[in-house]
């Protein structure tokens, strides 16, 4: 079980406090100038992947003081206590073991008395199997033409994780298979990807953890409905729609065959869960061998998150670094931001694993935290972003650190776009470190032919302070195993977090009430009666009323 704490109380918080206000006034500029070993000091390695983190408005001494907190709450233990299966996940009494999902080894992982392991493996098998059926054209539809288009339907974990996956891999893609994604119970979503499918060829993968999202039964009986106006006869369901779920008896209920059930467990949280059967669409798009490379991935940087000291521990130390800002700097943001076209939905996906893991005001004891727990996750690709955003980030008012993401090679290599754009990704972390000071924009000016008022009017704003921070992480070239090490580093960056603001980054609480509500809403929308709401509440339901 995970240890019960309050951070702030730690003696290196205390100590962080006071180093905080000698670091702060300190410019990157001159920590680089003391120090010209700063990128090899502050680089860490695994494999392929680079973590410089040399941008970043730290010491050596801030790092081995994060290090002493990680310590003082224990964090060895409560890696431990997650890879061996306790129930951490204790306002739900889980355990939290997505990380079985990509163990490759020989051990046995017990959870309540049985070794989950050879569960993992048989539901593998299985998809393995149904990959291979699919991509030689043995699964056929009703009419016995070949499958052709994937449509995964789920929502949150049950489609952010596979989307950005199957995105990120594009080049990886099996030629004969497309993929979609409906997850928006807006039906917009659906009725725009169903409008070019034909039933004959399109099978449907139905993803849900608990089969009871509303999103997810009300867009699967849509793509029902829509598949049986074509096929008419419902024994041809069969050969068109699959679940992934732990609610077997909900997906029977649907009118899933049994065979064609994938299942997981409850011990793999729902935005951890793009290692398990959620991941068939994944499988299907790339292959299964490729599927497994990305579990390889993961299952690299597990090993290394359980096994390398706290100040070489890669995920460790971003999470605490990530605690540097927010809890010492007061920074309510963090950027990502990828220079791979491929990776633009992993700001998306990372908003649910963090946000939704520690947007949490209640510590582990029950009580209200003092301290401010998850930053806002936002950020798009480079270069775009840097046209919409960047300004803000260089010359705004709010501090925004920020992780660049990149890989050396090119998965499109098309004349110098690479060199092009691995440019900018370099020289935005190099502007936002420096900045431009006063001196250097005059010395600029004065060599334009303008006269010396309208000089000085502009100095101001081109002065550009610098000293913001960020991360760059870097890679030979994305492959599924790349792509492994980056998403199981960021799940365990958040879990280090969770673990420090002594909240539980397992639950998510805080979706029920919205769900609850328009539980309520909709049955006064659908039988056209009115319940006691507040003004504005039923002024909205008013207008819809009259106006649909
Ligand atoms: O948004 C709440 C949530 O429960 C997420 O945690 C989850 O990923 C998503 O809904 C979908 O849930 P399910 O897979 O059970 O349909």
């Amino acid at each position: 079980m995970l240890k019960n704490y309050s951070p702030t109380q730690a003696k290196a918080w205390q100590k962080l406090e006071k180093h905080y206000r000698e670091v702060s006034p300190k410019h990157l500029r001159e920590l680089f100038a003391q120090d010209p070993q700063r990128f090899e000091t502050f680089s860490l390695q695994l494999e392929d992947m680079l973590f410089d983190l040399s941008k970043n408005r730290i010491t050596e001494e801030t790092l081995l003081l994060l290090t002493e907190l990680a310590e003082e709450v224990e964090l060895p233990a409560a890696i431990e206590s997650m890879f061996r299966g306790e129930p951490i996940n204790a306002t739900e009494g889980r355990a939290v073991l997505h990380t079985a999902l990509r163990n490759f080894s020989d051990e046995s992982l017990q959870v309540d008395g049985e070794n989950i392991l050879p569960e993992v493996r048989e539901v593998q098998q299985q998809m393995k199997a149904f990959c291979h059926k699919l991509h030689s054209g043995e699964w056929t539809g009703y009419t016995g033409k070949q499958i052709n288009h994937v449509v995964n339907i789920g929502i949150g974990g049950s489609d952010l994780g596979p989307q950005m996956v199957c995105e990120a891999l594009k080049s990886y893609k099996k030629e004969n298979i497309d993929i979609s994604f409906i997850s928006n119970v807006d039906g917009t979503d659906a009725a725009e990807t169903l409008r070019h499918l034909n039933p004959e060829t399109t099978l449907f993968i139905i993803a849900s953890k608990t089969f009871t999202t509303k999103e997810t039964i009300t867009n699967a009986n849509t793509a029902r409905e829509w598949f049986l106006k074509k096929a008419e006869d419902k024994a041809h369901v069969k050969k068109h729609f699959v679940a992934l779920s732990t609610n077997v008896e909900a997906v029977v209920e649907f009118g899933i065959a049994s065979e064609n059930i994938f299942r997981f467990w409850d011990w793999v949280g729902g935005r951890f869960s793009l290692w398990s059967a959620i991941g068939l669409s994944i499988a299907c798009a790339l292959g299964y061998d490729r599927f497994e490379e990305l579990l390889k991935g993961a299952e690299a940087m597990d090993k290394h998150f359980r096994q390398a000291p706290l100040r070489q521990n890669i995920p460790v130390q971003l999470a605490l670094l990530s605690i540097w800002y927010t809890n010492f700097f007061g920074c309510q943001t963090h950027a990502v931001l990828p220079y791979d076209q491929y990776l633009h939905l992993l700001p998306d996906y990372l908003q649910q694993l963090m946000m939704e893991s520690n947007g949490k005001s209640t510590d582990r004891n029950g009580q209200p935290v003092k301290y401010q727990t998850q930053p806002v996750i936002w950020g798009a690709a480079g270069t775009n972003s840097q046209h919409s955003f960047f300004q803000l980030i260089h010359q705004g008012t709010v501090l925004i650190p920020s992780d660049f993401i990149a890989p050396a090679v090119s998965q499109n290599p098309l004349g110098q776009h690479h060199a092009l754009l691995l440019s900018n990704f370099f020289a935005q972390t190099e502007a936002l470190m420096k900045g431009k000071t006063e001196e250097e924009v005059r010395d600029e000016l004065s060599r334009k032919n303008m006269s010396s008022e309208a000089l000085e009017q502009l100095v101001p704003h081109k002065v550009f302070a610098g000293n913001k921070p960020s991360t760059s992480i870097m890679f030979k070239q994305m492959t599924p195993y790349v792509l492994g090490n980056l998403i199981a580093m960021y799940e365990h960056k958040t879990f280090v977090q969770g673990v420090v603001w002594n909240v539980y980054s397992f639950d998510q609480w805080g979706v029920e009430l919205g769900k609850q509500l328009a539980g309520t809403i909709e049955g006064e929308l659908l039988q056209d009666k009115q319940e006691n709401h507040d003004s504005s509440t039923t002024g909205l339901i008013d207008y819809y009323r009259i106006n649909r």
